[in-house]
């Protein structure tokens, strides 16, 4: 036992997954894992999946197939254990163990505190064709006071999930069956967890969610913290210089988040607002509960707080119904906001959800074709606003070397890459740096007294 087992975990999906990933490795770590780079050389593999596409929840199969001839050319001694983690595996549980019998542990994402008993469960059992470990209900008990202290990744950004499950059933979406009810950490907790992380050197936190502004945390005296105190706290955090939350449900703005945005400068002007659709006919559809005229009051609000807040977006094209009136309504409203960023998605029907049986699904080739003219708007703005930067100072969370010799790269407020000639010995500080490029997807500083080339 006293040999490092090797552990590698692949992360599908949203920044849940990549937390609760990192938090899996705190779980295995006091077990003797290390982390390594490729399965080839891995004790354990975590596949910690999503299902929220049909695209991203076949992956699993595929890449399970791979772990198969991996482990097959192993000899006896070097163990690989195979789990599937994640959404997939709570979505499908033992569909998984049938299509794939070599898998050993199957878990959602409520259960992987239970690491060290499924590992010894599976140690138990034998090497075999499968060890058959399956935990996928809900458990009683919160994870989250089971699991070891955060150990935060390299780095000057760390994740800190404060709200899992979802209970809005977007009549698409398969995030409430499979993360469960909406749920929020209590305020000590992630406190607690954010100076851990600070004193680790973290100088930006993004509080995560799947539903992060129903946060409504129990303050240990009766009462309940919603978002906004919340950020007015961790503000107050000495060495934490960034705040960021994703992501949110824009009928759960409340005008205490909005006014959070005026007073706490560390909150960052950049806010995922996913608003899917500009059609009302196609959003009451969908059951976001609010109109576009209702989304676009919120952003109008937001923007009177914060003034130069920008926003980013997810869409789905190609819903149940969607006609072209529809698709033109969601190009306007991406118009209008100007949306710096996107995720946008062609409608997957996903098994058992309301949307999947609606009358009017959407020719395939109709909503790549809506997709493409989405997209390319979206690219049309974001590049606009990176140009629109040049000439203007920004505050840079340096974060690492460049490609280039001499090359630092840091983050803008909005989330921007940002490349600048600098010394090595500015990582890990926010520095006011004047923007002289822009690229699509990056922009270029400089620091004052140098000049650009
Ligand atoms: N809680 C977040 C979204 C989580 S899922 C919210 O409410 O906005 C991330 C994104 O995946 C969604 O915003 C949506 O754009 C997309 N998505 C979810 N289900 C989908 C489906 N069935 N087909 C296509 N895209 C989907
Ligand atoms: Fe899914 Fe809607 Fe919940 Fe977001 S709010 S996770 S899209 S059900
Ligand atoms: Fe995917 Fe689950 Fe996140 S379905 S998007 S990993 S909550």
């Amino acid at each position: 036992m006293a040999q490092p087992k090797k552990l590698f975990i692949k992360t599908y999906g949203c920044q849940m997954n990549v937390y609760d990933s990192s938090r899996m490795e705190d779980v295995l770590k006091p077990l003797g894992f290390e982390t390594t780079d490729g399965p080839e050389d891995a004790n354990m593999v975590i596949l910690n999946t999503c299902h929220i596409r049909e695209k991203a929840s076949e992956k699993v199969y595929s890449e399970l197939g791979r772990l198969k001839n991996i482990k097959k050319k192993r000899n006896d001694d070097n163990e690989m254990v195979i789990a599937v983690a994640g959404c997939v595996a709570q979505a499908e549980g033992e569909e998984i163990s049938r299509r794939a019998p070599y898998v050993d542990m199957v878990f959602g994402p409520q259960s992987y505190h239970n690491l060290p008993e499924m590992l010894a469960k599976a140690h138990r059992a034998g090497d075999g064709k499968g060890r058959g470990i399956l935990m996928t209900d809900f458990p009683e008990e919160d994870k989250f006071d089971f699991l070891p202290d955060p150990v935060k990744p390299e780095g000057y950004t760390a994740f800190l999930s404060i709200q899992e499950g979802c209970d809005k059933f977007c009549t698409y979406c398969v995030v409430p069956y499979t993360r469960g009810a909406e749920y929020s950490r209590p305020v000590a907790h992630v406190l607690k967890e954010a100076r851990q992380l600070v004193e680790q050197g973290a100088l930006e936190i993004t509080l995560l969610g799947q539903n992060v502004n129903a946060y409504h945390g129990d303050d240990g005296r009766g009462g309940e913290w919603t978002l906004g105190r919340l950020i007015r706290e961790l503000a107050e955090i000495d060495g934490l210089e960034r705040i960021r939350y994703t992501t949110s449900y824009p009928a759960e703005v409340d005008d205490d988040l909005i006014s959070a945005h005026a007073d706490v400068p560390q909150l960052m002007p950049y806010l995922h607002l996913p608003v899917q659709a500009g059609s009302n006919r196609v959003l009451a559809a969908m059951n976001r509960n609010h109109t576009r005229e209702e989304y676009l009051e919120i952003i109008a609000k937001l923007k009177a707080a914060r003034p130069d807040l920008a926003l980013s977006s997810d869409f789905i094209v190609g819903f149940p119904g969607e006609n072209d009136r529809d698709f033109e309504d969601t190009l306007d409203i991406i118009r209008q906001v100007g949306f710096i960023q996107a995720f946008s998605f062609v409608y997957s029907a996903r098994p058992g959800t309301p949307a999947a049986t609606m009358d009017l699904q959407v020719d395939k080739a109709v909503a790549n074709e809506r997709l493409q003219v989405l997209q390319k708007l979206l690219v049309d703005i974001q590049t606009k606003f990176n140009e629109d930067c040049i000439g203007k100072e920004f505050p840079i969370l340096l974060e690492r070397v460049g490609r280039k010799d001499g090359q630092l790269v840091g983050r803008s407020p909005y989330m921007q890459p940002v490349h600048v000639e600098a010394p090595v010995d500015l990582i890990g500080q926010i520095r006011d740096l004047k923007i002289v490029s822009a690229r699509p997807n990056s922009l270029g500083a400089e620091l004052k007294g140098t000049a650009a080339k």
